[in-house]
């Protein structure tokens, strides 16, 4: 997808802000021109402007005023003050990527008329290969889905789901890279248990993990069948995976995203 003569202001500059623009850039989504990027650090849009050849403004108001899209990158404690400084056009299109603020919130917060995309990203889009599940508000239209998957495909996959899933998929994948980092820091440990030098079963892990994820997103097999084909009965990943199976892995799982669903839900009703 490309934005001809669409104006997108990225209100806060931070981390997901500078990912989606670096994507947005890459991908030829849009020239730089035509990307506005506030935030209440002067150094911080200094270094993006320095670094992107992009606009940049610390006025809310002035940037929210001609974009066409408006992508809210605020942390969600500072969204209602973000809000309350911008002074959007009535066409234009919201995409909040904030965890735990709904649509209906941010309707409210903007008076009622606005069309409002939600997404939960993750920090894997970071480095272009992140997942975010999107939802739409009360008064978005599928044209404006299209419009917002056109944003995120810039740094990775979507999906599309209903906003009461968003907490689910918070505790999936929002919450997600957390999990096969802690997977990764455990497999260090073991490795150096088993007598192996640090910095060897550092790059072995890591590298065991971006391997079997690359295997995972281009094959056509099932996790499931892939994890059979490396499984020969009687042989060293038989006893390693019979270990995880004795000890309920699987429960485990859905016992942490249980709990990372249920706090999702606590904070968005804060
Ligand atoms: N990082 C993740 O893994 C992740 C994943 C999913 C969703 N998200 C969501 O993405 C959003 C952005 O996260 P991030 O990690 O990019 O945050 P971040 O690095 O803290 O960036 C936010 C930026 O906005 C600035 N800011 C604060 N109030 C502002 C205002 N009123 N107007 C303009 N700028 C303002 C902040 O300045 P100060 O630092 O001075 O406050 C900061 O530079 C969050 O809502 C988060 O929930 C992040």
């Amino acid at each position: 997808m490309n934005l001809p003569n669409k104006t997108l202001a990225f209100i806060g500059a931070g981390n997901m802000a500078e990912a989606l623009i670096r994507g947005l850039l890459v991908n030829k989504v849009l020239p730089g021109q035509q990307i506005i990027a506030t935030d209440v650090r002067a150094d911080r849009l200094e270094f993006l402007a320095k670094s992107y050849s992009i606009r940049t403004s610390q006025d809310n108001a002035a940037a929210s005023r001609e974009a066409d899209i408006i992508i809210l990158a605020v942390k969600p404690q500072h969204m209602s003050l973000a809000l309350a400084s911008l002074a959007i056009q009535p066409t234009a299109l919201i995409i909040s990527i904030a965890a735990g603020i709904t649509t209906a919130r941010i309707e409210k917060e903007l008076a009622g008329t606005a069309r409002v995309i939600r997404v939960m990203p993750n920090t894997p889009a970071l480095v272009g290969a992140g997942a975010a599940a999107l939802a739409l508000g009360a008064r978005a239209t599928p044209a404006d889905l299209e419009i917002a998957e056109g944003i995120l495909n810039a740094v990775g996959t979507t999906v599309r789901v209903e906003e009461k899933l968003l907490d689910a998929v918070t505790a999936l994948s929002g919450s997600g890279p957390a999990y096969v980092f802690l997977v990764a820091e455990a497999l260090i440990k073991a490795g150096i248990e088993q007598g192996l030098p640090a910095d060897i079963a550092r790059k072995l892990a890591i590298h065991t993990i971006f391997g079997a994820a690359v295997l995972l997103a281009e094959s056509t097999d099932e996790p499931a069948e892939l994890r059979r084909k490396v499984t020969s009965p009687g042989g060293t990943t038989a006893a390693a995976l019979k270990v995880f199976e004795d000890r309920h892995l699987t429960a485990i799982f859905a016992a942490a995203l249980d709990a990372a669903a249920r706090r999702s839900r606590e904070l968005s009703a804060a």
